[in-house]
């Protein structure tokens, strides 16, 4: 059984449709990209898979619980956010999200909420997302509204460690990073991985292939192409004309 296996996933704004009916699985343990170009729909698959969005049809099942589908009356029913996040599943949303007035340590405090009788845990998962990335410890008690936007973007990914999450979703994380800022970005995704979570990276950066263990590329709310590493290395170049394909027509 995969972590997550989403069946005909159909979801959209108001009357324009969106995802076209995506079927693909993520295995527990694994890093997933989901490669594709802007507006292909990657934010709206992630929205969706997090609660944000309710799909207008097919279903998402986490462990064997459908968290999204139709129930006994054909009627669609999705799980809210919160109780998404109970059972493990965290967004890193687009565009670097922090709470500017309030310091890093203010931040991380708030992404991990939901333990906060768990002062011990907190401790150790705060423990470990600084040692993901130092810099947040020198910058503990500035503003988060004043660090550099590859700080934000670490704080970001740091928070969304606070929730312990099962499934770590990551929306364009190396969007306006310098190279070396993605690569370290790219490596900590890597590293929260092979410590336990299972990692769903939204990217455009084809870079990020060399942490992943299986690449999707969506094209206009459907998959186009999709591969394991199980059946041999990536090629860059393959998977890039997949994703590029349609632009370099026109
Ligand atoms: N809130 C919204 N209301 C209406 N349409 C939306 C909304 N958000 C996104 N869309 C539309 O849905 C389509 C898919 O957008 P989405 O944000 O999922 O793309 P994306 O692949 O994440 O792109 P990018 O790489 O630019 O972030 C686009 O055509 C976009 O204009
Ligand atoms: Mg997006």
């Amino acid at each position: 059984m995969s972590l997550l296996e989403i069946r005909d996933l159909k979801a959209g704004y108001g009357a324009l449709p969106v995802l076209g009916g995506i079927s693909i699985d993520i295995e527990e343990g694994e890093t997933a990209v989901l490669l594709g170009l802007n507006g292909a729909g990657k934010t709206t698959m992630v929205l969706t898979l997090a609660g944000l969005l309710k799909p207008s049809g097919g279903t998402i099942t986490l462990g064997g619980e459908q968290i999204a589908g139709p129930d006994a009356k054909g009627k669609m029913r999705a799980k809210d956010p919160r109780d998404l996040v109970a059972k493990g599943v965290v967004l890193v949303p687009e565009g670097r999200r922090v709470f500017p007035q309030l310091t890093v340590a203010q931040n991380l405090r708030l992404g991990a909420w939901s333990y906060k009788k768990d002062r011990k845990g907190t401790r150790q998962v705060v423990e470990q997302a600084v040692e993901y990335f130092p810099r947040l410890r020198e910058r503990w008690t500035q503003l988060a509204g004043t660090l550099s936007g590859g700080e934000q973007q670490m704080l970001a990914i740091a928070r969304g460690m606070m929730a312990r999450p099962k499934l770590l979703l990551i929306d364009e994380a190396s969007l306006g990073l310098s190279p070396k800022l993605t690569l370290t970005v790219f490596e900590v995704a890597k590293r929260i991985n092979q410590d336990g979570t299972t990692v769903f990276l939204v990217e455009q950066n084809a870079g990020v292939l060399d942490i992943a263990d299986r690449v999707f590329v969506m094209e206009k709310g459907t998959i186009i192409y999709t591969k394991s590493r199980s059946e041999g290395a990536f090629d860059v170049g393959e998977v890039s004309e997949a994703y590029l394909g349609e632009a370099e027509k026109v």
